[in-house]
């Protein structure tokens, strides 16, 4: 595979990070995970969107290396052909000049991709575990950082506990999202998702789903969900650009995940489709 490094384009063996690259140093960076359908990313806009708004947030200026993904990304897709895949941007603030915390270097950009993993067995487990006992940082607008430290030691004592991803809770006691994707309920009818004011990424396919629900005529609302109200949920998925959607159970939880299989249908036959740039 061909790699995008700060400018160069090198097989994946050869490509290299500077040591002193303050993303390597201190993860002062920020990320994105792409979905890569039939050749075209999904919904780029967004993605880019989502990362000027980290950059924003962490006051990386950086609209010039921003304005050449979408050419860059062309390019990276092209030559290593690729068709469905999961396309991953790191923009760093780059070589560490002057003091670490007001680095004043042109931030740097490197691009990879990994394939899709699908998950079809389903529904997956998930647990509930305390934010409070990980080292999460949560913004508001919620960033993409390169400190997923927290994110990454959930997911693993989620899997240690035969779960396939920790739904994290806050130490208000609302359910916030996973480690590395969002939470979704259906109660009567009604779509419910942790409101974007607890520090919750704004997912991408978050956004398109709630737009396939009000497509299915599906009421939305972005709440305050407590732990306690979860059991009594009549369905319960996950989503990601990596899963889409994917119908999770935690012990106890028992659901026929009707609205559920409508939406990962629909969003599976968006995927297929190839369509890029709609909002
Ligand atoms: C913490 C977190 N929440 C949610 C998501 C899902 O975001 P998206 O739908 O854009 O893939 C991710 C994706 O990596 C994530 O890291």
């Amino acid at each position: 595979m061909l790699i995008y490094a700060n400018g160069k384009w090198v097989e994946a063996e050869h490509a290299s990070i500077p040591f002193n690259d303050q993303g390597f140093l201190y993860g002062d960076s920020l990320f994105e995970t792409i979905r890569v359908n039939r050749g075209k990313p999904f919904r780029l806009d967004k993605h880019l969107d989502r990362m000027r708004s980290g950059m924003n947030t962490v006051h990386m200026d950086g609209e010039f290396q921003l304005a050449e993904i979408p050419s860059i990304l062309k390019k990276f897709i092209s030559s290593n052909q690729l068709e469905n895949a999961l396309a991953r941007i790191i923009i760093t603030r780059g070589v560490s000049t002057g003091t670490p915390w007001r680095s004043t270097a042109d931030p740097a950009i490197y691009i990879s991709s990994r394939s899709i993993n699908e998950v079809t067995d389903w529904p997956v487990k998930v647990v509930f575990l305390e934010e409070k006992n990980y080292p999460i940082l949560r913004f508001h607008p919620a960033i993409k950082s390169g400190n997923y430290l927290g994110n990454m030691l959930a997911k693993k004592d989620a899997e240690d506990a035969g779960a396939f991803e920790p739904v994290f809770v806050n130490r208000d006691g609302y359910v916030t999202e996973c480690a590395i994707r969002n939470v979704f309920f259906i109660k009567d009818g009604i779509l419910l998702t942790p409101a974007l004011e607890l520090g919750v990424l704004p997912g991408v396919i978050r956004d398109t789903i709630m737009e396939l629900a009000q497509r299915r005529g599906l009421k939305v609302r972005e709440s305050l969900i407590i732990q306690d109200d979860v059991m009594n949920m009549d369905e319960a998925f996950i989503s990601s650009t990596g899963v889409g959607v994917l119908p999770v159970r935690w012990d106890g939880f028992k659901s026929e995940y009707t609205h559920s299989e409508v939406l990962r249908k629909d969003l599976i036959e968006l995927f297929e489709s190839g369509e890029s740039y709609v909002t």
